[in-house]
């Protein structure tokens, strides 16, 4: 089985609020179902969950009482999206359920954990892929938290123990600084702890949940002996279905 997170920014425009990128989420979707693999994915929330998120800090917990109407508003969002996603993916013709991570995990003082796991297990077992997303979560500590979908990853490949992870976003990979606004950025094929070490760690304003640099640590916990982590742009058509073919493409690769 391969997990594969669909990021914010491919799957919506990051710049306009709650806008989907119903064209590109059904071409990934299509992609997906083309490889024929097993999958199970679970996506970022981009402009339908940052923008909100960030302007009432609810990454940060429950402080004052007016963020609570935008913590739900958060939560409403980011569900629109994930039904948004699932319908996509049933059209591509891949079964799938869109299961808020609240539905199943709890948090404590941000940390993760799991509540009642029946649910997704079954909708697998049954041939139903159970979509997690970034999300506002309950927390026992600080009220309530965001969940972003790279920690949804994390657990998911503890749960489904992954042959192979892919983070889909819309840059080609990993580089040396942002690429988006220093041209002598330069692309990295593979790294390791020790290489991450140089990489800047410039992140990206609009992100309540880490950036690049907070990406790139999430995949080397993911990674495992014999499961590397890659990072693909998605924004190039059939790049993830040649990955999911196995065929080399321009991507980052993190190895353990
Ligand atoms: C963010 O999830 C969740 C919310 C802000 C509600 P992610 O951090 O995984 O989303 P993207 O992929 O960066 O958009």
């Amino acid at each position: 089985m391969i997990l594969i997170k669909l990021g914010g920014s491919v799957i919506t425009d990051k710049s306009q609020f709650k806008k989907f990128d119903n064209e590109r989420a059904k071409r990934l979707c299509r992609e997906i179902a083309e490889s024929g693999k097993p999958v199970i994915i679970v996506h970022g929330a981009g402009s339908f969950g940052h923008v909100l998120a960030k302007k009432y800090s609810i990454q940060n917990g429950l402080v004052n009482r007016d963020q609570i109407p935008a913590a739900a508003q958060v939560h409403h969002d980011a569900m629109e999206l994930g039904l948004l996603m699932t319908q996509t993916l049933i059209n591509s013709g891949i079964p799938a359920a869109s299961v808020a991570p609240g539905s199943c995990f709890v948090m404590e003082d941000g940390r993760i954990v799991p509540d009642n796991l029946e649910a997704i297990k079954s909708l697998y077992d049954m041939g139903i892929m159970p979509v997690t997303f970034g999300d506002v979560v309950m927390d026992r500590v600080n009220g309530f938290g965001i969940v972003s979908g790279d920690q949804m990853m994390e657990i998911m490949a503890d749960i489904y123990k992954p042959e192979r992870v892919i983070f889909v976003s819309d840059i080609d990979g990993l580089y040396t600084a942002n690429p988006k606004t220093n041209p002598d950025a330069e692309l990295i094929p593979e790294f390791d702890t020790e290489t991450l070490k140089d990489v800047s760690s410039e992140s990206n304003v609009d992100d309540v949940t880490g950036g690049v640099r907070g990406k790139m640590e999430a995949m080397l916990r993911i990674c495992d002996e014999g499961r590397d982590c890659v990072l693909v742009n998605g924004t190039v058509p059939g790049r993830l279905l040649s990955l999911l073919r196995g065929e080399d493409v321009v991507c980052t690769v993190a190895r353990m």
